[in-house]
């Protein structure tokens, strides 16, 4: 433990990221937007950092990989004192840091997931939620955090089962469909191309989908904010797009919006339903006897 401490302290002090790769898609610049923009009512964080902690002993390590503002980093680090954050935006982390002064903060370190900072086999679990899709190297940084999980540790992939917004998704579909929209540069398929990752090149086989009832809320927002927040490029799968294509989806957008919401659409709220869902990966455990 006292290595995680080393190289997390040795890391954070640091402003160097040690990566190779492609540049890193960081949130420095909507990190003072991020968490209105994905809301996650508390209790919804409370109950996830709940289940996660029940997981743990009170010894054991667990890192939130790609932590941003710490939406579950400070609930998590509320209930267990061994919390580690990662991520490589200098401000989401100050965010992270200026929302939970009130407590004990967590360790935070600036680090890329492509080049973990941290010795093998160090936390008991490694979550990650919505950061795999930004990541060109998607396969690296999986391999990266196997590799500092400990055997019969748990890799937690969490993501948001959002409906459909008809303001946010409809610009985002129009622009893929048109071919305006750069795909991602990772993937966020975790069904489809992350478990079936996880299971022929690591050899998972123990794998859980958990949902809890209480992990489901509803959002109602203001259709104006909806497309105030659009127009201003709030969301990554944006970032790429050229400033004329991005203006003909957004008239595109209000014209879907007049159509569904009406004249009145300036007034109108759209409500959108969220699950929260963990993918849970056992590492198989190299020498049971031993645990
Ligand atoms: C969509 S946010 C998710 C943050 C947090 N996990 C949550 O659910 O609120 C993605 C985060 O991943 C970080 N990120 C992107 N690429 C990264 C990389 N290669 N290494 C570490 N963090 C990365 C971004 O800076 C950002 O804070």
């Amino acid at each position: 433990m006292r290595l995680i401490c080393c190289a997390a302290k040795k890391q954070g002090m640091s402003n160097a990221v040690r990566v190779s790769h492609t540049a890193p898609v960081t949130f420095d610049r909507v990190a003072s937007e991020y968490e209105r923009t994905r809301p996650l009512p508390d209790k919804i964080g409370e109950s996830v950092a709940r289940y996660i902690v029940s997981l743990l002993n009170k010894r054991e390590w667990m890192l939130d990989a790609g932590c941003g503002t710490g939406r579950f980093t400070r609930p998590l680090a509320r209930r267990h004192d061994r919390v580690v954050g990662a991520d490589v935006s200098r401000e989401m982390i100050a965010r992270l840091r200026e929302e939970h002064a009130p407590f004990r903060e967590p360790l935070l370190v600036r680090a890329d997931l492509r080049d973990l900072p941290f010795p093998d086999a160090q936390f008991s679990i490694v979550l990650t939620v919505h950061v795999l899709h930004l990541i060109a190297e998607w396969q690296t940084a999986f391999a990266e955090m196997w590799r500092v999980l400990e055997g019969d540790g748990c890799l937690l992939l969490g993501y948001e089962d959002r409906s459909v917004s008809a303001v946010r998704d409809f610009y985002l579909t129009e622009g893929r469909q048109r071919g305006l929209l750069p795909a991602a540069p990772g993937t966020r398929d975790t069904q489809g191309v992350l478990i079936p990752f996880a299971q022929e090149k690591f050899g998972v086989t123990q794998i859980e989908e958990v949902s809890l009832p209480a992990w489901r809320w509803k959002t109602t927002t203001p259709v104006s904010q909806l497309l105030t927040d659009l127009d201003a490029r709030l969301y990554s799968s944006q970032w790429g797009i050229a400033g004329d294509a991005h203006e003909q989806l957004m008239e595109r957008t209000r014209q879907n919006v007049r159509n569904i919401f009406g004249a009145g659409y300036e007034t109108a709220h759209e409500t959108i339903t969220t699950r929260f869902v963990l993918v849970v990966l056992r590492k198989p455990d190299p020498d049971p006897a031993t645990g």
